[in-house]
């Protein structure tokens, strides 16, 4: 567990749901897609704009601004007008904890 930072209780998100965390000084989205656990870049890749202020469905975060969604494994955009990924980081769960290495 080297590295990784505790950042919620295990059962704290539903699916759909997300929580805004800071780990080593970025602001990263912790994302429950159907109760998988994903971390991603809070901000969009097109432009400087918070991806909490969207949704997630079918493994994607969708942007609320143009429309851009994102895979939440990989963080690479499956629509225009983002063409940049978003940075994913990993995600274990322990002791009850979400833990998230960045
Ligand atoms: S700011 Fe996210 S798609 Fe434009």
């Amino acid at each position: 567990m080297e590295g990784y930072v505790s950042v919620a209780a295990a059962d704290e998100l539903k699916p759909a749901q997300m929580k805004r965390i800071a780990v080593g000084g970025k602001r990263l989205l912790l994302c429950n897609s159907s109760g998988t656990l994903h971390c991603v870049d809070e901000m969009c890749s097109h432009e400087d704009y918070s991806l909490y202020l969207g949704c997630i469905r079918d493994g994607k975060i969708k942007c609320s601004l143009h429309g851009s969604y994102f895979d939440l494994a990989t963080g690479k955009p499956t629509c225009e007008p983002a063409d940049q990924p978003i940075q994913i980081y990993p995600v274990k769960i322990d002791a009850g904890q979400v833990w998230v290495k960045a």
